[in-house]
């Protein structure tokens, strides 16, 4: 059956190609394409494999790879994985160590369970295209043969397939919205942009500098076709690339390794990223204390700062989980030491005794770039034993430059990289406790170009003379590397092409463990980094590891959190925040977060204090900036404590919810902080939100993002939505709504059908913790009406994050209403981990009630006492206070405005 769809696919695709066959005679330069010579397809019906020749010859970007073979097979019911690569000679992969997935033997076995198939596959055979159809509609997804009638607007080239230049093109519908590819900060919003070109090419460019490629890497995107039908794409694989997004076709042109496809069917947005990060790698699980928030900023210069900024968020009455210190601890900028005189060791250690004791945290910023220029550094002399470090191409450890000057760069592919780090790690954890590890510059970020560096005394005295804010200019003397792999023959559109791909990095001709080049590795820097520092961290603290790196890849999520580098303290910056998170959480790196208030320049106290309300709703909330810039922690102005009072109250008090979101997160992929398309793909104006965002499915976060505004139009997709301030009520049939917004005030809305678990509002996450429950549950407005929620609890810092008997509590909530009468039940998976903590739900917040209920039961009793009832009619509400509900158990609650009146009313 599966065959003869095939051959059916084969033979009027094949026809149509051959009609078609003129307009492409006149792209001469990049040939023809290939032709398939041989086809072999699996006996279980899961796909084919086929060699390919090429059809004619061409020298531009290279000679062709003359034979390839094409694996095509279906994966599983929702996922389709065509590979495609040089059939005489092996090519560079992304590493299965470093990005696990299933051999070829799981993969059939899983194709052979996979009845339900929703993805169908076809193929021209001259020249060689393939075509991925969704099932159910019929619809073609990606079609990488050029149209019978090409448009005018750019070629669509057969497949090429060169050493160092592979080009492969699908057709688009002009009416479907594409997002995702990454990384880059993006002013037209989240949706790409029809006639632009995305390069991936890991970078150390400030995250203000807009539409280029930045610190990581993402050949990922997500295609919603009108009506909402939304499937996946991503194209595994490491080396840089250009990919144009045109208006009726999409380029992929890439300048090394496979053709790596996999199709993720959806049909949702959530399921898309569900099928995605199932191949890629779930999102680690993140501590409850991260979930707080954290100031940081570079130019902390001693401990006494340190000690001064948490004494007064304390003050202000500012909740602050943790206190991280950027390079300012170290010695001379060198990892694992602290400066003996500004932060003394003995000092530190009685600071983070304090903060573990006030139930605050402690995070330490680690460059990759080791030190060479001190004698006695340990860190270094037990890397050159174990001979961890990059090797240039005459096999010498490869030099560059970092903040403490010349350094070597440890190898992270090198398996005994992984020891050598945690050494490194444990022994500077047994001097200062710290409780997580933020990796930056790790694209790797180096001030030098060149393949072979060196440094004399008088460098050093030059490095040492130059002042902070010039101290990344390269002092080492450099010789530029002109091989096929510094300058290869097609020009990726690296930083608006503006720099080679070797500027500013590792040179491209440098090597890692077994011969691995740089030119195909160097996407992975920040991956292979993530990976090592998360086993060191859990092997040395055996808790739940935090890591936050800037640089990521398809993958990263499950090893570490991300924060969008360098922006600007400008309103602009603000704005485009919003994308760059939502961005991350689709690429299946939830936690994520953008510097608050601003990295670069000088924030003003209006700007701090919108900064501060949206980051209070960032997933990774941190408050962050440049040495030499204003001190901007939000009790500097009167008005930005004041907002950040209110904002961060409101996240402490939801931390139930974001925690079970992180819950959700690692278990499915769901982004925790989402665009609105994601809850309501139907509805066709989401999809041009950029500016706001949901917390899960339901909470809508409506920032301010210019300045001078008190007021905020922001779209509310159809229904009825609570303000999670005041409970006011928007009922919506789907368009903008202008809400106030005065200039301490942050709107966060909460939809209809949500039942929201939260806890009291306290100064840091440890004291939320055990804190009485309150369930929101918000109802529409129709007669009838549901809602359903979930909680998870457990103690924050066990390494695995699950529902499980003994060590965590999953509670699912339902309820529904008529118009008289409404119920409310908890339903415990596991309960064990609330019930030893004693925690309980004490209020109950029914929104949408429109009648005052005179009967209440919970388990059965009746509430006698009306001072545990409150009706308000204005946003018709019904509280129900002191219940004394243990959220391990399960329960019941009933109200109906039958009968007696309470006695009170
Ligand atoms: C990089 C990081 C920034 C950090 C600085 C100094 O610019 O992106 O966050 O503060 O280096 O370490």
């Amino acid at each position: 059956m599966e065959m003869k769809r095939l051959l059916v696919s084969f033979v009027l695709l094949w026809l149509a190609t051959v009609a078609a066959a003129a307009p492409f005679a006149i792209l001469k330069s990049l040939g023809r394409g290939h032709r398939m010579k041989s086809l072999y397809e699996f006996e279980d019906g899961s796909g084919f494999v086929a060699d390919l020749e090429v059809i004619q010859h061409t020298d531009t970007y290279g000679p062709d790879v003359g034979a390839l073979r094409i694996i095509a097979r279906y994966n599983a019911d929702e996922q389709m994985h065509v590979h495609i690569t040089d059939s005489s000679s092996s090519r560079w992969e992304v590493p299965r160590d470093l990005l696990p997935r299933p051999s070829a033997l799981e993969t059939s076995l899983q194709a052979q369970s996979s009845p339900q198939r929703q993805l169908q596959l076809s193929y021209t055979a001259e020249p060689f295209g393939f075509a991925v159809t969704r099932i159910a509609t019929g619809e073609t997804l990606f079609n990488s043969t050029p149209p019978a009638h090409p448009s005018e607007e750019a070629a669509f080239n057969s497949m090429v397939f060169k050493e160092q230049y592979l080009e492969i093109s699908t057709q688009l519908p002009r009416n479907n919205s594409l997002f995702g590819i990454g990384e880059s900060t993006r002013p037209d919003g989240l949706r790409l942009t029809r006639g632009r070109t995305y390069t991936l090419w890991a970078t150390d460019m400030a995250a203000y500098t807009v539409d280029v490629d930045l610190y990581g890497a993402y050949p990922f995107y997500m295609d919603v076709r009108e009506g909402g039908a939304t499937h996946g794409v991503l194209l595994l694989n490491s080396n840089g690339m250009d990919i144009y997004v045109g208006q009726d076709l999409l380029t992929y042109r890439v300048i090394g390794g496979v053709l790596d496809f996999y199709f993720f069917a959806g049909p949702t947005p959530l399921a898309v990223i569900d099928q995605y990060t199932k191949l890629v790698g779930r999102p680690a699980p993140m501590p409850y204390w991260s979930l707080g928030f954290h100031q940081c900023r570079w130019g902390y210069d001693n401990i006494d700062d340190l000690k001064d900024v948490v004494e007064s968020y304390k003050k202000a009455n500012i909740p602050l989980d943790t206190i991280w210190n950027d390079i300012d601890y170290m010695e001379a900028c060198k990892d694992f030491t602290l400066d003996p005189i500004r932060y003394d060791e003995k000092k530190v250690r009685n600071f983070v005794k304090e903060l573990h004791a006030n139930g605050q945290q402690y995070v330490l910023i680690l460059d990759p770039g080791i030190s060479v220029a001190y004698k006695d550094y340990i860190t270094l002399e037990r890397g050159l034993k174990e001979n961890i470090f990059l090797k240039n191409e005459f096999g010498n450890n490869y030099l560059a430059q970092v903040w403490p000057g010349p350094v070597y760069f440890p190898d992270f592919l090198h398996p005994k990289a992984d020891s050598w780090w945690t050494t490194e790690v444990r022994d500077f954890f047994n001097k200062v406790p710290f409780d997580g590890l933020w990796i930056d510059m790790n694209e790797a970020s180096n001030f030098c170009s060149g393949n072979q560096c060196s440094f004399t005394p008088e460098s050093l005295t030059v490095f040492a003379n130059k002042s902070d804010s010039s101290n990344n200019e390269c002092v080492l003397q450099c010789v530029e590397g002109a091989s096929r792999f510094d300058d290869p023959p097609y020009k990726i559109d690296h930083v608006g092409k503006y720099s080679s791909i070797g500027d500013k990095t590792i040179a491209m001709t440098v090597k890692h463990w077994n011969g691995v080049l740089e030119y195909d590795a160097h996407n992975l820097y920040g991956l292979s980094e993530s990976i090592v520092t998360q086993k060191a961290l859990t092997t040395v603290t055996q808790k739940r590891p935090f890591v936050l790196s800037r640089s990521t890849f398809v993958g990263s999520g499950a090893h570490t959190a991300h924060w969008t580098g360098d922006n600007k303290a400008t309103w602009e910056d603000l704005k485009y925040s919003v994308a760059s998170i939502i961005n991350s959480g689709m690429f299946g790196v939830p936690m994520v977060g953008a510097d608050i208030c601003g990295f670069a320049g000088n924030t003003t106290e209006e700007l701090c204090s919108r900064w501060m309300q949206m980051g209070a709703f960032y997933p990774f909330s941190r408050n962050h900036n440049a040495i030499g810039t204003i001190p901007q922690e939000p009790y500097i102005w009167e008005s930005v404590a004041e907002s950040s009072r209110k904002a961060l109250g409101l996240r402490y008090r939801l931390l139930p919810h974001l925690y079970t979101l992180m819950f959700e997160a690692a278990r499915s992929g769901a982004p925790i902080a989402r665009a609105l398309f994601f809850s309501f793909p139907e509805d066709h104006n989401t999809l041009a939100i950029d500016h706001q965002f949901l917390l899960g499915s339901s909470v809508m976060v409506s920032p301010v993002v210019a300045p001078g505004h008190t007021t905020v139009d922001a779209y509310f997709p159809k229904g009825t939505w609570y303000n999670l301030f005041d409970f006011t009520k928007i009922t919506s049939t789907g368009e903008k709504h202008t809400l106030a917004a005065p200039a301490d005030t942050i709107n966060v809305h909460v939809h209809e059908g949500q039942i929201l678990p939260m806890q009291e509002s306290r100064l840091t996450s440890a004291e939320v913790k055990s804190t009485p429950f309150t369930l929101i549950v918000a109802f529409g407005e129709s007669s009838y009406a549901t809602a359903s929620g979930k909680l998870f609890v457990d103690n924050g810092v066990d390494q695995e994050m699950e529902v499980r008997d003994g060590s965590s509590t999953f509670v699912q909530y339902f309820a529904e209403r008529s118009s008289y009468a409404g119920s409310l039940v908890g339903r415990v998976i596991s309960g064990d981990y609330a019930l030893a903590q004693g925690l309980v739900l004490q209020n109950i917040k029914l929104l949408g009630v429109s009648h005052s209920p005179n009967f209440v039961t919970v388990n059965n009793n009746r509430i006698s006492s009306p001072k545990h009832l409150n009706y308000d009619k204005k946003p018709s509400c019904l509280e129900i206070s002191g219940l004394n509900v243990t959220v391990g158990r399960d329960f019941e609650i009933n109200w109906h405005a039958d009968g007696l009146r309470l006695a009170s009313q």
